[in-house]
């Protein structure tokens, strides 16, 4: 019997969506617009506004349902949805995408392979990377994550997430992010070094421009391929499109996701022509996916891209990231790290961080919530990556509601 219409979405939501936490925000939302997101609040009736200043994370760079995308979207949904298999058929959305991604590229980078999510995409880089040297190690940062599927989970740098899912990936090496000594264990065995320029869930951590440099050295001294996970910082999230331009370093092979769709599911890795052309040929069909670039996602991509862009919203973030600095002051903030609209706030601890992001999202006196996050690997240190959209009276808003939780 189907006694569905008599149980709520939230109970519905505990009885049969798998459950990733004991805890998890179970916010219920109506809709969503820009920065904010509208819903029914756990406790009382009536609605709920929220500010979204995570991006859902690392997702909404241009605000939650932009006109742009959403007409992007429209129009292909009137000419195509999945049709073949990636890689097949000449599709619009998709080739005007691999394009535009190009130009925002060097020549080295002119080859796109495009995949549902970002855990894929670093999969796909992986093996391109294997497959083109002929070499079996990888090198990843400690404090990394660059996904949640075995291949990407063996290159995460925290012991508690791999423990129970082994046996993972062998030939897997970590080093220190930002530690010189550490580049020596980069060597001729060496498959690829796959970084993030910015380390997003160690509690975002900017490494000096010297200290990407040398590992780039490094690499092309011992014939390893440099793999930057661009899937947190690209599309403008730092203060330029690719967070790598700010380094003055070129990676082999770059991997994006999140950001990149505008709210719709897609990545893609991206290297050269010839690095992707092992994919080509024994076997044939190197890298296979069914949905990867999936033409309403493209489409939607393409348009984010072009916002990003038309809007110079990158050149934006580095200013409203500094209005974030200057207004989040009070003696409980011991550091405030990040570039563009990737920021860490760091507490003395988790206990005491926690209850400031729980009141920041009870409407407090402003009747407006503040949805902000802690980091995997970094538990007392606040997440504020709001969508680059976000106007200055905005952050001043979310500035004096996180003040006041603090308070
Ligand atoms: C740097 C980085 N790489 C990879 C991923 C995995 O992306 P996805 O969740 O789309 O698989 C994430 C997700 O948080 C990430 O932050």
């Amino acid at each position: 019997m189907n006694t569905s219409q008599h149980i709520t979405p939230r109970q519905l939501f505990f009885q049969h969506v798998a459950q990733t936490s004991d805890f998890p925000l179970a916010l219920e939302i109506e809709r969503a617009e820009g920065v904010y997101f509208y819903g029914t609040p756990a406790a009382s009736a009536g609605e709920a506004t929220y500010m979204d200043l995570i991006s859902g994370i690392g997702v909404s760079n241009v605000g939650h349902r932009h006109p742009r995308v959403l007409a992007a979207i429209n129009e292909q949904l009137d000419k195509y949805l999945h049709l073949m298999v990636y890689g097949e058929f000449v599709q619009t959305p998709q080739v005007r995408l691999a394009h535009a991604l190009a130009q925002t590229l060097p020549a080295s980078l002119s080859s796109v392979y495009f995949t549902n999510s970002g855990t894929e995409a670093i999969e796909g880089a992986m093996k391109v990377a294997k497959r083109y040297t002929g070499r079996r190690e990888l090198i990843s940062c400690f404090n990394s994550y660059h996904g949640s599927t075995q291949g990407a989970l063996s290159l995460a740098g925290s012991e508690a997430f791999k423990r129970n899912y082994r046996p993972l990936l062998p030939g897997i090496r970590h080093i220190q992010h930002g530690r010189w000594a550490d580049l020596e264990r980069i060597t001729s065995r060496t498959a690829a070094v796959v970084m993030e320029v910015i380390q997003g869930e160690a509690g975002v951590r900017v490494p000096e421009a010297a200290y990407l440099q040398a590992v780039r050295q490094r690499c092309t001294e011992v014939g390893a391929l440099l793999i930057f996970d661009e899937i947190q910082t690209g599309f403008g999230r730092t203060g330029t499109f690719w967070a790598f331009e700010a380094f003055g370093v070129l990676p082999d092979i770059l991997t994006c996701a999140k950001g990149m769709g505008g709210g719709m599911p897609i990545g893609a890795f991206i290297s050269s022509p010839e690095i992707m052309g092992v994919f080509r040929n024994n076997p044939i069909l190197g890298h296979i996916t069914t949905f990867g670039g999936h033409p309403v996602s493209c489409a939607a991509s393409l348009a984010t891209l072009q916002v990003i862009q038309d809007e110079q919203l990158y050149a934006d973030a580095e200013a409203k990231g500094q209005l974030f600095r200057q207004l989040l002051i009070h003696p409980a903030i011991r550091a405030i790290r990040g570039k563009g609209l990737l920021l860490a706030v760091e507490f003395e601890s988790f206990a005491v961080l926690k209850p400031i992001i729980d009141r920041a999202l009870e409407q407090g006196t402003t009747g407006v919530g503040v949805l902000t996050d802690w980091f995997l690997f970094c538990d007392n240190s606040m997440r504020i990556a709001p969508p680059l959209i976000i106007t200055e009276d905005q952050i001043r808003q979310a500035c004096a509601i996180i003040l006041e939780a603090i308070g």
